[in-house]
């Protein structure tokens, strides 16, 4: 998505091989017209494939989802990563660990708002190692939900993440794909190389 490349190229911020700071417009502040195009590109994506829910985990998924939810005429539904004073059971949980941050944290959805007649594309912000993904690939068996594929704004590439994820046989789109930041500058896979 040139759109997006081009905002990464401009405004992101490479703070080391393997870190980009997005801050200015996904991770902090958001740019509601970029987060409008970015929910046509899913939604124009995943167009005929039946998505009945989009499930992201908080906090940087919810704008990308939320986006992609009001295109798509669909409920977005994000993951919560923190206790919830209302949120204590009838519960998915799922285990989810950070190699970035090296911790583990517990996400959790209401089972209210995820059944077996869901169809689901799973949405988030980063790929870099999987482990989200992951986590919400399990909530979503714990369902017995079925999946319709996994959309990403900004993929790392060169992390494993995308390729454990296309190994299980699931489609992953990928508005943004990183190739390499060596020397503070990004560059990025060709679209056609990544689907
Ligand atoms: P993984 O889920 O793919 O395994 O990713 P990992 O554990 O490595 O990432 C943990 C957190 O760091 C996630 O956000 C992820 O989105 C974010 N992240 C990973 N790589 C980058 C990067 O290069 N730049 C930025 N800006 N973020 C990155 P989180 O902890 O869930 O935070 P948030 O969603 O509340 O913002």
């Amino acid at each position: 998505m040139k759109q997006l490349q081009e905002k990464i190229v401009s405004e992101g911020r490479v703070l080391s091989e393997s870190v980009l700071k997005v801050d200015s417009f996904l991770n902090h502040q958001i740019d509601p017209v970029l987060m409008d195009a970015i929910g046509e590109e899913f939604a124009s994506r995943f167009a005929g494939s039946g998505v009945t829910k989009i499930l992201t985990i908080e906090s940087s998924g919810i704008a990308p989802a939320m986006m992609a939810g009001l295109k798509m005429g669909v409920k977005p539904v994000f993951a919560r990563k923190s206790k919830s004073l209302t949120l204590t059971d009838h519960l998915y949980t799922a285990s989810v660990h950070s190699f970035t941050k090296n911790v583990t944290s517990e996400i959790a959805v209401s089972k209210d708002f995820l059944d077996k007649d869901d169809v689901v594309l799973i949405l988030d912000d980063f790929l870099a190692n999987g482990q989200a993904v992951l986590g919400l690939l399990e909530i979503i068996e714990q369902a017995g939900a079925s999946l319709a594929g996994v959309g990403i704004v900004i993929e790392k590439g060169f992390q494993p993440g995308g390729k454990t994820i296309r190994e299980r046989g699931i489609r992953v789109e990928t508005l943004a794909n990183i190739k390499t930041m060596e020397n503070g500058k990004v560059e990025f896979f060709e679209e056609a190389t990544v689907r």
